[in-house]
């Protein structure tokens, strides 16, 4: 539906709806009303968010430090015993507004506080709109990797408001784009082209530009996600760049975000789906080309080799032996695949790691 500048977008995404509106989060207290009546409400977000998003709900708003390091037990411990101290229970319901970090984190602690209660989702930050508040997969990190603690746990709904994201980074807005470009690559050749043919309107943050990209990444995620939710098949093609990603950011300590760590991910899983002839040549080198022309650096860290090798190993796609990873394929196709992952040994995953550096430079 389309009046004015608002655009209202509706998902039937099993049991919620994804609404995309400028101005949307004004309407929060309705939301509540409807989604969740008779819960009481509490807001977690971050320091930044909080400092530029005023959600109007009518409850305490408890607020993690920024970044991902609060993607954690220790934080989950403390948001539970501030709940608890607060007097809340099971007819509570949590809003998490920030990006995928808070999101996560939120929706692990709704899937745990009184064995599981209902959480709104309302992402600030572009990742998170595209990608990290659809689909209901919440969790934590820890030593070992990225994730790794976590539950399926859906939200009862997601309200997505473009206009907050006059304040994000432009950095984070890179970042976002990443997901943005995974989606073209992975369920939609045409989208993939549409991203690469619209790059200035989009980094120029052109409001209809920003709103179809969020659009349709939205209804690709949902329609991905609505085909297999626990994640057992074909859902793990939104796992492209993400095997190697994954290990980037945690071998980094998390110094490469999410984004960017997916996007030099992408582009070493696309080195190894050419080497293996699931791809024409010449992909790595395209999303190279597409990301830095979207303001990515694409910096890799001065970490040694064997750090994002090991790191590889402990992710919890690889189990008993072989690492699982969702190779990419054409532009469009990875998504029709029904077994996306393919078992991929860690000599493979070297020679990647160390062509993707060489290509970065
Ligand atoms: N659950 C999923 O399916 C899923 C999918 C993709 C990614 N993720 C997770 O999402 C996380 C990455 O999300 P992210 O990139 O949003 O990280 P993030 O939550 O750290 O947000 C990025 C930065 O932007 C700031 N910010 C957010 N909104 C803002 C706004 N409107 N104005 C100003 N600053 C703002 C935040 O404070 C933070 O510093 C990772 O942990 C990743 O694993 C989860
Ligand atoms: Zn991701």
């Amino acid at each position: 539906v389309r009046s004015g500048d608002r655009v209202t977008i509706r998902h039937r995404l099993g049991r919620y709806d994804v609404e995309v509106r400028s101005g949307a989060i004004t309407d929060l207290p309705r939301y509540l009303q409807e989604l969740a009546p008779g819960h009481r409400p509490a807001v977690i977000t971050d320091r930044t968010v909080a400092r530029h998003v005023a959600p109007p709900v009518d409850g305490p708003t408890l607020i993690v430090p920024p970044g991902e390091r609060s993607k954690s037990r220790a934080r989950w411990l403390d948001l539970t015993d501030r709940l608890l101290d607060l007097g809340f229970g099971r007819r509570s319901v949590l809003v998490a507004v920030g990006g995928g970090v808070v999101g996560d984190l939120t929706g692990f602690v709704a899937a745990t506080f009184s064995r599981g209660i209902p959480y709104l989702q309302v992402p600030t930050s572009l990742l998170a709109m595209v990608d990290a508040a659809i689909g209901g997969k919440t969790g934590v990190n820890t030593a070992h990797g990225k994730n790794l603690v976590g539950a399926f746990h859906p939200p009862i709904g997601v309200v997505i408001d473009p206009s907050v994201l006059a304040t994000l980074p432009d950095q984070e807005l890179r970042n976002g784009l990443v997901e943005a470009v995974k989606h073209g690559l992975v369920a939609d050749a045409e989208y993939f082209a549409w991203i690469d043919a619209h790059r200035a309107a989009l980094l120029a943050r052109e409001p209809g530009a920003l709103a179809t990209l969020i659009r349709r990444s939205v209804a690709i995620k949902a329609a991905i996600v609505a085909s297999d939710e626990r994640d057992t098949g074909r859902r793990a093609a939104l796992n492209a760049g993400h095997t190697i990603g994954h290990a980037l950011e945690a071998a980094s300590r998390f110094r490469v975000r999410h984004g960017e760590a997916t996007a030099i991910g992408l582009v070493a899983e696309a080195g190894l789906a050419e080497r293996r002839g699931l791809v024409p040549k010449g992909l790595a080198r395209d999303l190279v080309r597409r990301f830095r022309d979207l303001g990515l650096r694409l910096r890799v860290p001065a970490i040694p080799d064997r750090a994002v090798l090991a790191a590889v190993g402990h992710d919890k796609k690889a189990g008993g032996g072989a690492i699982g990873c969702a190779l990419p394929r054409a532009p469009g196709a990875l998504a029709r695949v029904a077994e996306p992952v393919v078992p991929v040994d860690e000599a493979s995953v070297r020679q990647a790691w160390r062509a993707a550096r060489a290509l970065l430079g």
